[in-house]
């Protein structure tokens, strides 16, 4: 088990909340205790990000869950990374499943998004994983190389990403990957990163686990030896993320 890489708890929110039931979670994170061995960062709807970067400690990071992959224009409905840092924000999620699978952004561009978010200076938790079919034809790794294939162009520094292996399958369905099939993907991908970036960057990035982390299964795969961490969805909304936080 690596002691060089912090372990990182994210938490996603999605499409869910508002004021006051983000006050509420502001109130168990502020309660914890919360491991101070863990980073932590809320992945936050893009409107209540003023809200809960002011209201949250400053220990706890707040990412926005999508921009777009250019400084300012005519893109109706899009954020850049410039608008999060003036929200006070320093992390984006990018390449969720659902960005890719409900809105069909395909690996160029998550990949150019992750390009300009590190140019702009932000932190980025960048998203890979297969859908079910492609696990049940043996392409789990065909899938999450060629992610990391799309990716690694535009990734200028390693040391401002955490890379989030989430299969599909595992995503709001109750269905965890065990912890002996997260690990066998996340050795395959530092034993990737060390082929294809450095030794150093497969040594130092963290590579986090999605897909129905729960109090009751956190602790075994916080055990693993390549899993770094977790990107929570739906247990991130209630106190059990301070559970979660503390796994290991
Ligand atoms: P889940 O979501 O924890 O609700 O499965 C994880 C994610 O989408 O990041």
């Amino acid at each position: 088990m690596s002691s060089s890489r912090k372990f990182f708890v994210g938490g996603n929110w999605k499409m869910n909340g508002n004021k006051a039931s983000i006050d509420g979670i502001i109130d168990f994170l502020k309660k914890g205790p919360l491991n101070p061995n863990t980073e932590v960062v809320v992945g936050c709807p893009q409107c209540y990000l003023s809200y809960t970067r002011e209201n949250l400690p400053e220990e706890i990071g707040v990412a926005a869950q999508n921009c777009y992959k250019v400084p300012k224009g005519a893109f109706t409905g899009e954020i850049s990374p410039a608008m999060i840092k003036d929200c006070g924000c320093k992390w984006v999620i990018l390449g969720h499943s659902e960005r890719r699978n409900v809105f069909g952004e395909s690996d160029e561009l998550i990949s150019e998004k992750v390009g300009h978010a590190l140019e702009a200076g932000l932190k980025v938790i960048a998203c890979i994983g297969e859908k079910l079919e492609e696990r049940e034809n043996n392409q789990t790794d065909e899938v999450v190389f060629a992610q990391m294939t799309a990716l690694q162009p535009n990734i200028t520094d390693w040391s401002r990403v955490v890379l989030a292996y989430e299969p599909v399958w595992a995503i709001g369905t109750g269905k965890t990957a065990t912890p002996e099939q997260a690990q066998d993907v996340h050795a395959k991908l530092r034993n990737w990163l060390s082929e294809n970036v450095s030794s150093e960057v497969a040594e130092s990035c963290r590579i986090i686990y999605g897909g129905s982390v729960s109090p009751a299964n956190c602790a075994e795969l916080a055990k693993m030896g390549d899993i770094d961490g977790f990107l929570v969805g739906g247990a991130s909304l209630k106190p059990d993320f301070v559970t979660i936080i503390n796994a290991r």
